[in-house]
């Protein structure tokens, strides 16, 4: 099938090839020319295991190509829309900007029998409000919210584990979400869950699942607070609950919290959206979800401090870490930054490594000194942080090792993932985040 995809970030660019590698023919348009001039050469502009090599085939097979003009989105039977919705400047809620610029852009090439399958997150209520726009075409809007993890994006939008279609209460709707049974052919043809919905529905499941994660991990890191006070382990007590298949072990991962492009955007979105709605109690401990995850940074933060009996200033400190989570050059609201930014502010010397992502983080955060070498970064540290847990730190780092490199023998464990016994056994002083 023909099919546009709007929008080349992340979510669009690893469409657009995963797209054309089931056998679609695939345009990916984006107002970006550097984007659209990278990945018209197989290149991803940012990291993600798996995609080079899908785009390089999709490119290679004549199915899959980039530009920067609108108007080779005509003839397309489906157009994804996948632009950005970041959290407004001054305040809490989605910026639809791009949203919105990208229906104005597309709307003059679309044609009567045309789909358009909105990906991007978005406020419940935003595809009834774009609706006119598209139906004024003869085109059907529909919501297919995308739910892929970077680090295992191409895996997820090829073989999801579900696919969600809102559509409109219609004939249309029923006809377009046969379109997109066919776009999936593959994961449909294996029984992945296909769920037809009216268009909030999907708008708001997309919102929902990632609210549900974050508060996992903040109802967690708030055990970990209550640990903290009490002496108890919180890794133990999440492997302890989460043999119930109900709660579940997965996303039970104490430690500094969760960061990107998405969960906190989205939460924070949610719950301005719920306000809007006059429903901004139903969602309220979303505020909360958010005041636990960005205590855990200060928490951090402290732990280090105590560590070094609060003597910090020119204290030579390495941050294993700058991504906001590993698989990923992606530092959008990335809580390993975050802490090193503040270790530097308390007058920390501090070093940052990480495998991927140090490139994006000295463009934001150029203060900071960057060495992309592991054990150069570890070299002369009073203390260490772990605070992304890339295996090169979690698991292929042994404290007899690290101890050969570094000054001083501490190591603060931001995402317990390592080996405490170990560790101290080696004669670190090693401290987790809600472990004794
Ligand atoms: C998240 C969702 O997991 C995807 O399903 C969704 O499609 C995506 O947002 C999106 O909306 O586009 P992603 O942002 O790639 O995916 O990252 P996650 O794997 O969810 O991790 C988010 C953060 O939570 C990371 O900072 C991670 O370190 C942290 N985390 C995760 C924890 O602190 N503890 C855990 O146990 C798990």
């Amino acid at each position: 099938m023909k099919l546009s995809v709007i929008g080349c970030g992340y979510l669009g660019a690893v469409h657009a090839a995963a797209m054309a590698s089931i056998g679609h023919e695939v345009v990916g348009i984006d107002v970006d020319e550097r984007k659209i001039a990278a990945l018209s050469v197989g290149e991803a502009p940012f990291f993600e295991p798996g995609l080079p090599e899908i785009l390089q085939q999709g490119i290679a097979s004549g199915n899959l190509r980039f530009t920067t003009d609108m108007s080779e989105a005509r003839g397309a039977k489906v157009h994804f829309v996948g632009v950005g919705t970041p959290q407004q400047k001054d305040g809490y809620a989605a910026d639809l900007t791009y949203v919105n610029g990208a229906f104005e852009a597309l709307a003059p090439y679309l044609s009567p029998g045309d789909v358009v399958a909105g990906k991007s997150t978005v406020p419940v209520g935003t595809a009834a409000d774009l609706a006119p726009l598209v139906e004024r075409t003869g085109a059907t809007l529909v919501w297919n919210p995308e739910f892929l993890r970077e680090g295992f994006a191409v895996k997820d939008t090829i073989d999801p584990d579900r696919l969600v279609v809102g559509v409109p209460q219609d004939e249309s709707g029923e006809i377009a979400a046969d379109v997109l049974r066919e776009v999936y052919h593959p994961a449909v043809a294996k029984g992945t869950p296909f769920l037809v919905t009216d268009l909030a529905t999907a708008e708001l499941v997309k919102v929902a699942a990632n609210a549900f994660l974050a508060t996992k991990i903040s109802f967690i890191n708030a055990m970990a607070e209550i640990a903290e006070a009490t002496g108890a382990d919180v890794t133990q007590l999440a492997d302890a609950i989460g043999h119930d298949v109900r709660i579940g072990r997965r996303f039970l991962g104490a430690g500094i919290g969760f960061g990107g492009g998405c969960l906190p955007k989205d939460i924070r979105a949610f719950a301005a959206r719920a306000e809007e709605l006059g429903r901004g109690e139903s969602v309220g401990f979303l505020r909360e979800v958010d005041a636990i995850n960005l205590r855990r940074r200060e928490r951090a933060v402290t732990l280090v401090l105590d560590a070094l009996d609060h003597d910090i200033v020119g204290k030579r400190v390495t941050v294993l870490g700058a991504a906001f989570k590993p698989h990923s050059d992606d530092i959008r609201d990335s809580p390993a930054l975050d802490v090193a930014v503040r270790l530097r502010g308390l007058g920390a010397e501090v070093t940052v490594t990480d495998p991927q992502a140090i490139e994006n983080a000295r463009r934001q955060h150029p203060q900071l000194t960057y060495v992309a070498d592991r054990d150069e970064a570890l070299r002369n540290a009073d203390a260490v942080i772990l605070v992304t847990e890339w295996d090169e730190y979690r698991r292929n780092l042994s404290p007899e090792h690290a101890a050969t490199l570094t000054t001083g023998r501490i190591m603060i464990d931001g995402r317990n993932g390592l080996d405490a016994a170990a560790w101290r056994a080696a004669g670190w002083t090693y401290v987790g985040m809600g472990r004794p």
